[in-house]
């Protein structure tokens, strides 16, 4: 099956990773998928997986999305055509539309992620989605990209919890992606503010134990991250990969430019053909 678009925009996306891992993982066998920060799933849409994938979120409205697209994509995307892309209908669905149905919630999802501003999943004390309309006029969703996802989740168990939740499901040959959301910024310029509370310096460290974990099972990992000394001290294993790579990134809203940053992909993947670094 091809590779294919996410259908949601997520925050640090992974698009621009593909052809990276994919020239990493090009030798190695893989038996299950497993991805427990699944945000939009780039790389999950790009791989040709036969087996059964894990796939994970601790975003309950994220993971119910991708549940009803996999088991009712008609009845979400029948929902979903009947919304209009204007401000006064945006903020209707936002504050009064309230789902009957679980496709309904997920048509409430993907439209809210199109039409906000920068598609960005923020919500109030009381738990309501709180991001103005993004004024995305000659916008233009095209719902095949929900039916394509449908077809690629197929053999998929999908989770709502913490990134352990499927840890006793890795095995031998398996291979975990990890994407966590970042905690300190990159290029060592400290702490992110907002993902400080979301994913502490005290969860890397967890993660880092999960990964000695998924090592034990021999399994594979990837896990990218901050280019930064911090996360260099918490995750630097013993025989695994350190890999830093470059890329461009648009920063700033109106007069925007473009910066350098540095990730890390840490893994045991051992070094094949690949010349990458
Ligand atoms: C950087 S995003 C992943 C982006 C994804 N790779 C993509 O291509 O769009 C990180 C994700 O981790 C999720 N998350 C945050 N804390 C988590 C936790 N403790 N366990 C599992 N998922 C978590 C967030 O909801 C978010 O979707």
């Amino acid at each position: 099956m091809p590779t294919i678009e996410p259908f949601v925009r997520w925050a640090g996306g992974k698009t621009w990773l593909i052809p990276y891992l994919h020239k990493l993982i090009d030798n190695i066998h893989i038996e299950h998928y497993h991805e427990p920060f699944l945000g939009g799933a780039a790389i999950f849409f790009s791989l040709n997986l036969s087996k059964l994938s894990y796939l994970s979120d601790s975003n309950e409205q994220l993971v119910n999305t991708y549940i009803q697209i996999r088991d009712n994509p008609k009845s979400v995307i029948n929902c979903f055509l009947q919304f209009k892309n204007n401000e006064y209908e945006y903020y209707r669905i936002r504050d009064n539309f309230e789902p009957k149905t679980s496709e309904e919630a997920a048509a409430q999802f993907i439209y809210l992620n199109q039409t906000s501003y920068n598609g960005l999943f923020r919500v109030n004390k009381q738990g309501k989605y709180n991001v103005p309309y993004g004024f995305r006029t000659n916008w233009h969703y095209d719902t095949r990209r929900i039916s394509l996802a449908s077809e690629k989740l197929k053999n998929t168990k999908i989770s709502v919890g913490d990134f352990e939740i499927n840890k006793y499901k890795i095995n031998k040959h398996d291979l975990v992606f990890l994407d966590p959301p970042y905690t300190v910024s990159h290029n060592n310029n400290g702490f992110i503010e907002y993902n400080k509370n979301l994913f502490s310096l005290d969860d890397q460290k967890r993660l880092s134990r999960f990964i000695d974990y998924i090592k034990q099972k021999n399994a594979y990992y990837v896990l990218t991250n901050a280019a930064h000394e911090e996360i260099k001290k918490i995750f630097t294993k013993e025989g695994d990969r350190i890999i830093k790579l470059k890329r461009n990134s648009l920063i700033g809203g109106r007069n925007a430019s473009r910066e350098e940053i540095f990730e890390y992909i840490f893994t045991n993947i051992p070094q094949g053909e690949d010349k990458n670094e």
